[in-house]
């Protein structure tokens, strides 16, 4: 966000034109049928009130209709609730779930507002150390290596940032480890939907007692409708319910209505089918455009929209490259300072959701940038 406000600021008061490869957002709208469900909502006095905390039924319905035709899971529509965003989602999933003081482990690198949320509410997260030797890749191996056993996990695949997607067999085991040791178990699987050429399976499918959040903004390309939804077991329905009463009352009705079109109308599904094959080119286009020494051997990321590189090669500190880049450069990039507290600035993460021609144009520039800079 902070790099985002620089770009916009180097944008507006100095007229510069700027790549933006740091926005964690698709540069595309909502799909068409779901605009079209907004404007023809407008007029209804219905479509301007609240709604029930868990969400409209139709949304509620064409969700666990999503779960039976994308992995083929029976949900019912009473364990699925509305958000404000996934954000929402795993902030009451938290307060839910855990007591002051209690400990929910996450994989470092990993999305910082769970461990910023986690310390604001009293609970304390634990870092397991993820390495770029295993491809940055996350197993019960780390957790049957933990000294302490967690409250709480808090899982992400598609990754943000490493866009490293967990196998069937990856999720099975972490879902196991979990009911073992009665550890609950958070799933966020904001970034389905994203992947190339690999399965991203529900944890549903390995257990019953995991808390799954979603959300409209990513594959969906609905970020600023702020809907996302959580797939709760029985007995947290009612707590979250009323969690989400005092909270926030109910989600932005007309983004509900859009949101419904969005995962139920078969148009708007295909619209959305061919942005991923665009973030496949995308991605193809920086990691076969890109200086080597940038690139620094990266696998191939297999979702999500985001590369992250070890930067060692080019600069100690990644949150001074990236302000180098931004300022000289004219390339928005994000430091792995905000994913990993420890070894962040060793690395670099680049977003490739934006369009194909901006791609090409950001790999011009860090090029042109590299071979005047780095020697
Ligand atoms: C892993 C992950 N989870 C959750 C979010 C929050 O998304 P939203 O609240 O828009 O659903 C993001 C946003 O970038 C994310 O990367």
């Amino acid at each position: 966000m902070d790099v985002m406000a620089k770009a916009a600021d180097l944008e507006a008061k100095k007229g510069e034109s700027v790549m933006h490869l740091e926005v964690g957002q698709p540069s595309t709208g909502a799909p068409l049928p779901a605009r079209q469900a907004m404007i023809a909502a407008m007029d209804l006095p219905s479509s301007h009130g609240y709604t029930l905390t868990a969400g409209i039924v139709p949304l509620r319905r064409g969700i666990a209709n999503h779960y039976k035709r994308f992995y083929g899971l029976d949900i019912s529509e009473d364990n699925v609730m509305a958000t404000v965003g996934s954000s929402l989602g795993f902030a009451t999933a938290f307060l839910c779930c855990f007591d002051e003081g209690e400990t929910i482990a996450m994989t470092n690198p990993g999305y910082s507002a769970y461990r910023n949320l986690m310390v604001a509410m009293g609970l304390k997260p634990l870092l397991i150390d993820l390495s770029p030797e295993d491809g940055w890749r996350f197993s019960r191996k780390h957790l049957d290596a933990l000294d302490d056993m967690p409250d709480g996990l808090i899982i992400a695949s598609p990754s943000n940032p490493t866009g490293v997607v967990m196998t069937r067999d990856e999720l099975k085991g972490v879902a196991e480890w979990c009911d073992e040791n009665n550890v609950r178990l958070i799933s966020d699987e904001i970034y389905h939907g994203i992947s190339f050429g690999v399965d991203t399976a529900s944890i549903l499918e390995f257990s019953p007692n995991a808390v799954i959040v979603n959300s409209f903004s990513k594959f969906f390309s609905m970020t600023g409708h702020r809907v996302g939804w959580m797939i709760v077991p029985d007995d947290l329905v009612d707590p979250m319910d009323r969690l989400g009463q005092n909270a926030v009352i109910s989600v932005p009705t007309l983004s509900q209505i859009a949101a419904t079109a969005a995962i139920t109308d078969p148009d708007a599904i295909s619209e959305l089918e061919a942005h991923i094959d665009r973030y496949r080119r995308n991605r193809d286009i920086l990691l076969a455009g890109l200086d080597q020494r940038l690139l620094n051997n990266v696998e191939p990321p297999e979702g999500a929209f985001y590369i992250y590189l070890d930067t060692t090669r080019v600069s100690p500190d990644s949150v001074d490259l990236a302000d180098r880049l931004l300022n000289e450069a004219k390339v928005a990039t994000t430091p792995g300072a905000d994913f990993d507290p420890v070894n962040g600035h060793k690395a670099l993460r680049l977003s490739f959701a934006g369009s194909e021609d901006d791609m090409h144009e950001a790999v011009r520039r860090v090029n042109a940038w590299m071979a005047e800079h780095c020697h």
